[in-house]
């Protein structure tokens, strides 16, 4: 396929960006798009251009540090889908492709595509931890956790925290982060002794760390990759008007 790409640089954090045209040819449809872009980038190296930059790690959809507006949606086209897991079969021949970065307030633009994303490490260090002591491997039925409450758990604490959700939000809220870290730990028998602070800390630390408010748009679930439901919010409300009346 030959493909035309818009992208986002920026070269800093104050400076100004634009959109920048770029031309990649040959890319075969079995490329993750990080892939097509890692061709775009070994063309402008040898032609001594600055490459573009662009987070990732693991590409294979766990760790959560890839994540690009790709035509406006975050993760692009494909539903459930991180972006090194996308492919460019999802592409066709002589399409314009707008790449940009999550843009939120929250999460400052460092360079290009990169974005600042400490704000939900803020939120993790307010509260995503327990205090029980875990020691060594404990046999599997040594705490009885029923089904549905851990399969629950299990369900929230497969984000990846790659920030999909405040990209895609009107109100660039991170309640879908914030709640599914919540629930993770606020249903299992483990993480009852901090139930209360913790969902005051967190959405303390969310609200400081200049994200909007949620208004259930569902844009959030609509793009995470780890389909983490609305739900989420729903129990994170829950327990943070328990917590706030004493309860
Ligand atoms: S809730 Fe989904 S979109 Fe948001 S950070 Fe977690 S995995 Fe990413
Ligand atoms: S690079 Fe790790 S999830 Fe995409």
């Amino acid at each position: 396929m030959n493909l035309t790409l818009r992208i986002w640089r920026q070269t800093g954090p104050e400076e100004k960006g634009r959109m920048v045209k770029y031309r990649v040819e040959d890319v075969s449809p079995d490329m993750s798009f990080l892939e097509m872009l890692d061709v775009l980038n070994e063309e402008l190296t040898l032609a001594g251009d600055e490459p573009v930059a662009f987070d990732h790690d693991c590409r294979e959809g766990i760790c959560g540090m890839c994540g690009l507006v790709i035509n406006g949606v975050a993760h692009g086209p494909e539903r459930a889908t991180t972006t090194c897991q996308l492919h460019m079969r999802h592409f066709k021949d002589n399409d314009t492709i707008d790449i940009e970065p999550w843009r939120a307030r929250a999460f400052p633009v460092v360079k290009d595509l990169v974005v600042d994303r400490s704000a939900f490490d803020r939120i993790i260090q307010a509260g995503g931890y327990i205090s029980a002591p875990t020691g060594s491997a404990p046999d599997a039925h040594a705490t009885p956790v029923p089904k549905a409450d851990a399969d629950d758990a299990f369900e929230a604490a497969t984000c990846i925290g790659c920030g999909a959700c405040v990209a895609a939000c009107p109100n660039g809220s991170g309640m879908l982060f914030t709640a599914a870290k919540i629930t993770h730990l606020g249903l299992l028998p483990q993480g009852q002794p901090e139930r209360r602070e913790r969902v005051l800390d967190m959405v303390a630390a969310h609200d400081d760390a200049d994200f909007g408010g949620c208004t259930n748009t569902g844009e959030c679930t609509a793009v995470c990759p780890k389909g983490i439901p609305l739900t989420t919010i729903g129990r994170l409300n829950a327990d943070f008007l328990r917590a706030s009346a004493g309860r």
